[in-house]
């Protein structure tokens, strides 16, 4: 396998997408518009909604967008697994009443087997509990033996985020090997923790026909007019498997980060893995959500983005670091991130003035 670039590797999705009659759009911004059900936009649909429920007409009906997303409901996993992290760009393909499963199901098995060259026999895929149809696209036609695919219930397998359109989903996990699974559980692990550092999932293909509106105390799941597909798949997770970095810290996407990080510091990144880990992570949130316009306040996305700073600032105090520092990173994450998000030169020194005043 070709140890790709995450600039490369981004752009082979898109390009593949292209190929296969889709419209690439740029990321939209992390701060959501007209979406009150969100701070901060946490999956390659969220911005595609009002396309997905028939709101609003969109400008194709195949759709590709590698989506900034930001999610802190696993902040505490940042740093202790290999692929948690609070910001992350989605590699996604949205279909609005246009292909369904078949096409879906070919399509990411075709990038992942034959454009990324993963090896097939380190994928499972796995479908909701009653959806023989995916099964059998999985079974049938690309040739995966029935034993390799797993069957799960609505927690593992039902997509949804808040309001909005959801449905069940299939998806793709590659396993990194045995030197992820100390105690040598084989595929024992899916049923033990479904997730975990061995068995990565790297592809989400939504099936979202229903439309959820989370009412007080009970779930309403209404039939969408149409059938739509959404995907996403982290291309944090996807570089750290092709390069084959023991976490996605351990990529061309951090490691930069984590190194001009240590020479502010007394500890080493061998020494304080997750300490490092946070700072990273972290400073990619922060320097994203504000050269998108969000700020730091004592509500609402400010906070969120308030309690991200403060906690990468304690981690810095132990690897020995007293005074402002992540300020002095945010440079260096515009000029890693600028090749596609060209707007973050202009951004940067306000963004490193604002985190300045924020730390201090
Ligand atoms: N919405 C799904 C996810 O975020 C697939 O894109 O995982």
């Amino acid at each position: 396998m070709k140890k790709y670039g995450v600039n490369e590797l981004r752009q082979m999705f898109l390009d593949f997408m292209e190929s296969k009659g889709h419209l690439v759009m740029k990321s939209f911004s992390l701060v959501p518009q007209g979406d009150k059900s969100l701070l901060l936009i946490n999956a390659g649909m969220a911005p595609l909604k009002p396309y997905f429920t028939g709101a609003e007409i969109p400008p194709r009906t195949r759709v590709s967008t590698c989506q900034k997303c930001i999610r802190t409901g696993d902040i505490e996993n940042v740093g202790k697994t290999a692929r948690h992290g609070t910001f992350f760009e989605m590699l996604g393909n949205f279909s609005f009443g246009d292909y369904f499963k078949k096409e879906a199901i070919h399509w990411s098995w075709e990038f992942l087997t034959e454009v990324v060259g993963l090896d097939a026999n380190r994928l499972y895929p796995s479908v909701y509990l009653e959806d023989d149809e995916a099964f059998d696209i999985w079974n049938k036609e690309i040739g995966i033996p029935a034993d390799r695919i797993f069957r799960f219930g609505k927690e593992d397998n039902f997509w949804e985020h808040g309001a909005g359109p959801c449905g069940p989903c299939s998806e793709i996990y590659y396993d990194r090997g045995e030197k992820y699974d100390p105690e040598g559980l084989g595929e024992k692990l899916f049923f033990e923790e479904m997730e975990n550092d061995r068995y990565i999932e790297v592809w989400n293909v939504v099936f979202s026909q229903y439309d959820c509106n989370p009412a007080i105390d009970r779930k309403e799941y209404k039939e969408l007019p149409q059938k739509n597909i959404d995907t996403g798949k982290g291309l944090e997770r996807l570089v750290s498997i092709i390069q084959g970095g023991e976490t996605n810290f351990d990529t061309d996407l951090f490691l930069p980060i984590i190194h001009a990080t240590e020479k502010l510091a007394n500890v080493s990144y061998e020494e304080n893995k997750m300490a490092y880990r946070v700072i990273a992570d972290h400073i990619r949130t922060v320097t994203f959500a504000l050269a998108d316009g969000a700020m730091f306040d004592n509500a609402g996305r400010g906070y969120v983005l308030r309690r991200i700073l403060r906690r990468a600032v304690r981690y810095g105090k132990q690897i020995g670091i007293e005074k402002a520092f992540m300020y002095d990173l945010v440079p260096l994450v515009c000029d890693m991130m600028k090749d596609f998000y060209d707007y973050l030169p202009e951004k940067q020194d306000f963004i490193s003035t604002m985190v300045k005043k924020e730390e201090e």
